[in-house]
């Protein structure tokens, strides 16, 4: 998750050690250093804290003037000391540290073991190191960037090696990489933080470049080995910015890391044509599918809201009943739950003491049970039967917002695979879907290029005392939990109705000037829909509608429209609720909220 590096005149651990140190509000489970003495690399690593490594060489500090560094976000294994980067080959000549996802390491692996490499770790970047070893040919450049054509997946890397004093390369690809430019010195970071203390003149790596850095001279060059001219980035951010790469804060960056999230939980998924998904992590078949005549899943907070999406993958899809439920209900009701119950729950952080316990009351009753968690290492993903991992990387800021949109894609992969298993839907339909899954980044990012209009609503309506969400079908739960986004941050009271239901009670609140969020994107209930926003207008409310682009007919009947990019309507929910993210966002601001740290809440609730 941080990734240092350093080539110069003084000593490297301490900027290495002081460089993680940097990074460390990131959130890591683990960290190690590599240090190259003037003939053989030394590697120290350890789980848990930096404290814990600096504590472990504080009488015995690597010497050396060039060396990397990295502290560890579980993803392939789960934290352990033999799972810390960096990791080396068999010689011990090459060290590599990596962020990312090597998507193609299992048949790598296997390759290299049968040309006789021993593995010592289950990540997915021992195999680099390896590789490098197998293809290195005297010529360290020339080597890396073989390695690098026969990667695939996502990684910011930097490679060290012995025969090749006072040299480190580093390589980009979908994963933040920067250079720091000192004098008679050069740093390798994956965020500006760490490097700032010794320089503000950087240059930020693109996707598919690669470095050679030596302690006089930086080579940037592309993916075909062409040289690039780089303008030099002077830093002006303190601190405090730099953390939060330059966004005002942690939750206006994970809302916009949402593309990279979604990729990164996706792509490892999909099968090289394109046409059905890979879960390796489970392995069902149809017997086993056919065993459970009731799915559950359970949660809290947003995951919950996850959830309701799931079930409707699951149910339209798949045609197995789900019923979802939060985590404190479930636990005291005597769950009806057997050996042919599928449980699945859905937790950020594999912490939230409410769904472990509802999991473990699961399996006390025979059911199996699933994982769908964002930390590896967590105990929930350690108590589960199985765990699939949303790939999304720390969640810093309280509101979760891109664990949200990763988790509902793997809810939608999971279904897929399911219905690819029970032979549910078509072929094409799943083929279909999966095409349209994989623009759904590129498409999140279309939604985040223009916020101002979604500022202007947040100052138009960000005083007001009370909000309303309504929609119907998977509207409805983007409402819940845009509602849920609108009341953490900014307090003010929302609430989100399925839109046929408000005029059993909600409606004697719709006066005139009050805001109503109205989603309309399912198309088997857009009418409906569209007479439920009516009912509201009449009443003078103020609507704001958020529709697919293609519709004409919603903004003849609300006061504004914001449109997300068309998809299919099971897909659109990634979509819509990012608008909604932006909404609670900017009315935190206006009211001058802590938006990071909302009061009363936590990240991660612990107790019952
Ligand atoms: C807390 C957080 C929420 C989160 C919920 C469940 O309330 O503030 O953002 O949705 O816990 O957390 P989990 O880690 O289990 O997803």
């Amino acid at each position: 998750c941080g990734i240092v590096g350093y080539v110069g005149d003084k000593q490297a651990a301490s900027f290495l050690l002081d460089g993680l140190a940097k990074l460390e509000y990131r959130g890591y489970d683990s960290a190690g250093i590599a240090v190259f003495n003037g003939e053989s690399i030394r590697v120290e690593k350890s789980v848990g804290r930096l404290a814990s490594l600096k504590d472990k060489i504080k009488d015995d500090m690597p010497q050396g003037v060039m060396g990397i560094g990295h502290t560890r976000w579980a993803t392939h294994g789960r934290p352990s000391d033999r799972n810390s980067h960096p990791h080396t080959d068999c010689s011990g000549d090459f060290v590599v540290v990596h962020n990312g996802i090597i998507e193609n390491y299992l048949t790598l692996k296997e390759d290299l073991i049968e040309k006789g490499h021993v593995f010592k770790s289950e990540t997915d970047t021992e195999v680099v190191a390896h590789l490098i070893e197998e293809v290195y040919n005297g010529d360290f450049v020339a080597s890396v960037r073989e390695v690098l054509r026969r990667v695939e997946g996502s990684y910011s890397l930097v490679f060290m090696c012995s025969k090749h004093p006072g040299m480190l390369i580093c390589a980009k690809q979908d994963n933040p990489l920067v250079i720091g430019l000192g004098e008679g010195e050069n740093f390798i970071a994956s965020d500006i933080p760490a490097i700032i203390q010794y320089t503000r003149r950087t240059y930020i790596l693109n996707d598919g470049e690669m470095a050679v850095l030596t302690k006089d001279s930086i080579k940037i060059s592309n993916r075909q080995g062409e040289p690039v001219t780089k303008k030099v980035f002077e830093v002006n951010w303190n601190a405090e910015a730099a953390e939060k790469g330059g966004y005002e804060h942690f939750m206006l960056k994970e809302i916009h890391e949402q593309p990279k999230a979604v990729r990164d939980t996706t792509s490892p998924r999909i099968a090289k044509d394109g046409k059905s998904i890979v879960m390796d992590e489970l392995k069902w078949d149809a017997d086993y599918l056919n065993s459970f005549n009731k799915i559950y899943i359970v949660a809290c907070g947003t995951a919950y809201h996850a959830g309701l999406v799931g079930k409707y993958y699951i149910e339209k899809l798949v045609r197995t009943p789900v019923e979802v439920d939060v985590a404190s209900e479930f636990r005291y009701r005597d769950p009806i739950i057997d050996e042919n119950t599928l449980f699945i729950v859905v937790s950020q952080s594999g912490e939230t003491s409410d769904t472990l316990a509802a999991m473990k009351e699961a399996k006390r009753l025979g059911a199996k049970t699933l994982a769908l968690t964002n930390v590896v290492g967590s105990s929930i993903a350690r108590e589960a039967d199985q765990v699939i991992y949303t790939w999304a990387g720390p969640e810093i800021a309280v509101a979760s917002t891109k664990a949200y949109t990763t988790q509902i894609v793997l809810f939608f992969m999971l279904a897929l695979y399911m219905a690819q298993i029970k032979k549910s839907q078509p072929a094409e339909r799943l083929a279909e879907l999966i095409s349209q899954l994989q623009k759904i980044p590129a498409q999140i990012s279309e939604t985040l290029e223009d916020v101002n209009p979604i500022k202007t609503f947040a100052k138009q309506y960000g005083f007001n005392e009370d909000v309303f969400y309504i929609g119907r079908s998977l509207d409805y739960a983007v409402a819940l939990e845009g509602s849920l986004k609108l009341k953490e941050i900014s307090y003010i009271h929302a609430e989100a109705y399925a839109a046929g239901e408000l005029k059993h009670g909600t409606l004697a609140l719709i006066v005139e000037g009050v805001p109503v969020i109205a989603l309309a994107t399912q198309k088997s209930v857009y009418e409906k829909t569209l007479s439920n926003i009516k009912e509201v207008k009449a009443r003078d409310a103020v609507v704001i509608g958020i529709a697919a682009e293609g519709d004409e007919e919603l903004e003849k009947y609300v006061d504004h429209v914001i449109k997300v990019p068309e998809t299919d309507e099971l897909l659109i929910p990634i979509l819509t609720v990012v608008p909604l993210q932006l909404l609670a966002y900017f009315a935190a601001i206006t009211r001058g909220c802590d938006v990071d740290k909302p009061r009363n809440l936590a990240k991660s609730v612990t107790v019952e």
